[in-house]
């Protein structure tokens, strides 16, 4: 029996209590409204007076956990000897000794036999330990532990806005002060929206538009501050916060997940693929070069950069033995020919690391972004070592890899054509949520925790209009197929160079004769739309604890999705921007499993169509042969296509008749009641 199948007899299960008609019930609510008061100002001292009560002593009853281990035993003795992290020393996991303190404290929260004994740990880790080892820490045990995967945290860009916002942004939201702003109106950049409306307006489940929305959010004053002129040509896509949370989740899902280690690498190197392929689309849109990254010079070489290139440096070597003499020595000095059975499985175990915590490092080196896996996607370098890296994994896996992907290629099956409605990107105006910046000071009430402002930073971001496709596809029999859509440049060069970011891909059955089949973007698979606000999720849980709204459970959007807005690279304004789409069809196997990795959940393993590696083809180098047969015939199509970029005023003015619209229907509810 599996740990958690046990334990969920012993406590209550959220899991179980919640899954009946997707509504959460109270015992869910309180764990909700718990989870989001003791997060809040993670990064000051818990000033929140019940829960500090509530956490005075760390339960170090044994019985009170499934398993007392080592990491508890040692966190223990690290905490009586005052060697945990002071607060003011930077936290990052990737030095093991921080590691090693914030595994101790999830093994007390995981092992916690029931919910009591975990919310006094949450309360009492909260007041002594560091802020970035405990959120890391409540992370993991939300992604892992079965009954409480259904609780919602906020995003990390919500509960450490100061990393991810421009420095006067920063300053200007710690300045602030609320009872100053109310009494002098305009002294600051801060404006009061009214009536209350936050960017972007539609969202799924209409949750912004709904008379509860103005119920939950009633006595709330929305304040708002302007972002700061960009500076940069690839802005909008490396500072987007959903880009870099995107890889922020998907890293932090990763890490402590035993089970599936050869699917999850091969998941994350296709994952690794896909970001770097996306951002060299984005450079060829913005006419700089992509084809050989280059690493930033505009300082000398530091210490962090040091370490990665000799991390890598000596992995390219290593690959490159494996490959000349087509054997590889084992950690236990043993040495295996890799040609042989399915050993080239072990070379790839061997030679590529995928959890990034197995980069550990011994002392702790100064800040950098590169180094902080919440803002490692914003540093141009980052692109640099992860083409690097995939280079060898390609080389090794066209070297290694059998070679039986012929058998996939469809007869009697042609592409004839396809059609597209246009690609058009536009900026979109967003709201987030940067409350936490605030001084804690101004959400306590008499010693009782309250929540009465919010404060929002508009931005512009990247979207695009919904898109769709027809395919065209002409057969003589009756067959399931699997099709990949890739988006790639315009560039008719070699193709080994060229970035192909994979857009969609999905089964269906093919008949004879002509079969024309329509893909809305909206439908394409593992990516995420856009989500409440912090302060939103809190007004919501307090409106259905007092019973006026049906809390559903999927009110937040899968952590691991990746930003649906982010498809598209950003259009030509004036002249469109060039590009083409590559379709390849190959022969279904009957191996399609559909499992939870879009909620960071890896623990059964990721989705996928049949047993072509994730990212075919382009999951290793194309050798001539196999270019000829794979992507070329008429099982493949290529089509050039185009992406504009457009001016959107039109489309805000829309969005503010809705409002309009919606606060009469609550003046008219109103009148009745
Ligand atoms: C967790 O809570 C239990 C029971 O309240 C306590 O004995 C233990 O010391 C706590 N551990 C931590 C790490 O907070
Ligand atoms: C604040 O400034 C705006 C624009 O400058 C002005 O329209 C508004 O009347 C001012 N409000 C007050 C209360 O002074
Ligand atoms: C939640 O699910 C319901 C029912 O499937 C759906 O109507 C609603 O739009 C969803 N809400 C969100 C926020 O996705
Ligand atoms: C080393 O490990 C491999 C694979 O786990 C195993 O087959 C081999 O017997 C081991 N060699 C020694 C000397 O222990
Ligand atoms: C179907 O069969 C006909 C006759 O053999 C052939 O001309 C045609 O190319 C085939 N179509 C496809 C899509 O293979």
């Amino acid at each position: 029996m599996r740990l958690w199948v046990f334990l969920s007899l012993l406590a209550l299960n959220i899991h179980w209590e919640v899954l009946a008609n997707g509504i959460a019930n109270r015992y869910f609510l309180e764990k909700q409204r718990f989870l989001l008061e003791i997060l809040h100002h993670v990064h000051e001292p818990l000033m929140n007076e019940q829960w500090r009560l509530l956490g005075k002593q760390l339960v170090i009853d044994k019985e009170q956990y499934v398993v007392y281990n080592e990491h508890m035993t040692r966190f223990y003795e690290d905490f009586n000897l005052g060697k945990l992290l002071h607060r003011n020393v930077r936290y990052n996991p990737i030095y093991a000794d921080h590691y090693r303190q914030m595994l101790g404290l999830y093994h007390f929260f995981y092992n916690a036999r029931d919910w009591y004994t975990l919310w006094q740990n949450i309360s009492w880790a909260r007041v002594h330990v560091h802020p970035g080892i405990f959120v890391q820490a409540l992370t993991q045990l939300i992604l892992k532990r079965e009954d409480y995967q259904a609780l919602i945290m906020p995003k990390i860009y919500e509960l450490w806005p100061e990393s991810y916002h421009d420095d006067v942004t920063v300053r200007k939201a710690r300045n602030f002060n609320f009872a100053n702003w109310i009494r002098y109106v305009n002294v600051t950049d801060v404006e009061e929206i009214h009536p209350q409306k936050l960017e972007p307006f539609d969202l799924e489940g209409d949750l912004r538009g709904s008379i509860e929305w103005f119920q939950a959010m009633a006595e709330v004053n929305i304040l708002r501050m302007n972002q700061q002129k960009s500076r940069n040509k690839l802005e909008h896509l490396l500072e987007d916060i959903d880009w870099q949370s995107y890889w922020y989740n998907l890293n932090m899902g990763v890490v402590l997940t035993a089970e599936n280690s050869d699917q999850l690498r091969e998941w994350c190197y296709y994952q690794l693929s896909q970001i770097l392929a996306r951002y060299k689309l984005e450079r060829y849109g913005q006419k700089l070069a992509y084809k050989r990254l280059t690493q930033n010079h505009y300082r000398s070489i530091d210490e962090e950069s040091q370490f990665i290139i000799k991390k890598i440096s000596e992995l390219e070597a290593k690959v490159g033995d494996a490959i000349s003499f087509r054997s590889i020595q084992l950690t236990n000095g043993s040495r295996i020919n890799l040609k042989e059975n399915n050993n080239w499985l072990i070379g790839l175990e061997e030679l590529f690391p995928y959890d990034w915590t197995q980069l550990a490092v011994e002392k702790a080196v100064q800040s950098n972004i590169l180094l902080d896996i919440r803002t490692i996607v914003r540093s141009e370098d980052f692109y640099y070592y992860a083409e690097r890296l995939l280079d060898s994994y390609r080389w090794y896996r066209q070297v290694f890899q059998p070679n039986n992907q012929k058998t996939f290629i469809p007869s009697d099956l042609r592409i004839d054509d396809v059609q597209l409605t246009p690609l058009i990107t536009y900026d979109q105006p967003v709201d987030v949520d940067i409350s936490n910046i605030l001084s804690a000071k101004h959400f306590y009430l008499a010693g009782q925790f309250v929540w009465p402002f919010t404060l929002q930073h508009r931005q512009s971001r990247l979207q695009h209009k919904d898109f769709s496709y027809n395919l065209l596809i002409s057969s003589n029999k009756t067959q399931s197929t699997i099709f990949r859509v890739f988006l790639t440049t315009s560039e008719r060069g070699n193709i080994q160079r060229e970035p192909f970011y994979q857009l969609d891909s999905f089964l269906t059955v093919i008949y004879p004769g002509l079969n024309r089949i329509t893909r809305e973007s909206k439908e394409f698979k593992g990516l995420a739309g856009d989500h409440i606000s912090y302060t939103e999720l809190y007004h919501f849980v307090k409106l259905a604890e007092r019973e006026e709204f049906d809390f559903p459970l999927n009110i937040s959007t899968p952590n691991c999705g990746f930003p649906r807005r982010l498809i598209l690279p950003r259009g030509g304004s004036g002249n469109p921007l060039k590009l083409r789409l590559l379709i390849v069809a190959t022969v279904y196997d009957f191996r399609a499993r559909q499992e939870n990795e879009l909620n960071c959940d890896f623990s059964k393993g990721v989705s996928r169509w049949d047993e072509l590696p994730l990212g075919y083809p382009f999951e290793r180098f194309l050798e001539d042969d196999a270019l000829a047969a794979e992507i070329s015939g008429d099982h493949v199509h290529w089509k050039d296509v185009e992406i504009l970029h457009e001016d959107q005023k039109a489309y805000f003015e829309m969005c503010y008749l809705n409002v309009k619209s919606n606060l009469n229907r609550i003046v008219l509810k109103n009148n009745k009641t």
